[in-house]
């Protein structure tokens, strides 16, 4: 099923929902160290849920599997993510989406300070979009670094195996390098925090 004929007359505000965070975010300012700039975002990746994905997700909730449920009973037909260098950014971009006068915030997941058993670690901010293009939706924003989401994308890869070999050591493995990326995340805030004091 395409797009079109599963969100119908929906699918312009979706894609006007998600063209409006992304140039939300654009705007967030970039911070100045000795006199070049570093870009605390690197860049984003956003969706509208495949018609496949949404309705395997309304079926498994036991909700009608069409475009009305999709709006209102699940909150991540529109997602975004923010991939950033340093797991402090996570916060302090956090912190300025929770100040965005258009956005009310409804819920948030820090497994970033509260990491999931699997060693899963993002920041995911639920929230209604109040003003502009996308008002009137309910969208889903993650936040995480790029170590984080590069192990992420390979973890992923594991809901779509029905039949894994060696899973018991592969979800060992992953965690393990979860707990080193960590830890590596850690160490490269440390770095960076000593060298702007030069600055
Ligand atoms: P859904 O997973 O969307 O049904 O909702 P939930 O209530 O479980 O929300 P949660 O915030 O835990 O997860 C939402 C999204 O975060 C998922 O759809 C994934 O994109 C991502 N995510 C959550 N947990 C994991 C994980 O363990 N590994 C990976 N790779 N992604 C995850
Ligand atoms: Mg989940």
């Amino acid at each position: 099923m395409t797009e079109q004929e599963f969100y119908g007359d929906r699918l312009p505000l979706l894609e006007a929902a998600r063209r409006q965070l992304l140039d939300m975010i654009a705007e967030y300012p970039d911070t100045g160290m000795g006199g070049e700039t570093m870009h605390t975002i690197l860049y984003c990746t956003s969706r509208i849920k495949s018609p496949d994905s949404m309705i395997d997700k309304l079926t498994k909730h036991g909700v009608p599997a069409n475009c009305n449920s999709a709006l209102t009973e699940v909150n991540d037909a529109v997602g975004v993510r923010i991939i950033c260098s340093f797991f402090d950014d996570v916060y302090r971009i956090a912190d300025w989406l929770r100040a965005r006068p258009e956005l009310v915030i409804r819920e948030t997941k820090d497994y970033v300070s509260y990491p999931k058993s699997n060693g899963y670690r993002s920041y995911h901010i639920i929230l209604n979009i109040i003003d502009g293009p996308g008002a009137g939706l309910t969208c889903e924003i993650q936040i995480r670094t790029i170590a984080i989401d590069f192990w992420a994308s390979l973890e992923h890869q594991m809901k779509y195996k029905h039949e894994i070999r060696h899973e018991a050591l592969i979800r060992d493995e992953l965690k393990r390098c979860a707990d080193e990326i960590a830890s590596i995340d850690l160490s490269m805030q440390t770095i960076r925090d000593l060298l702007a004091e030069d600055f």
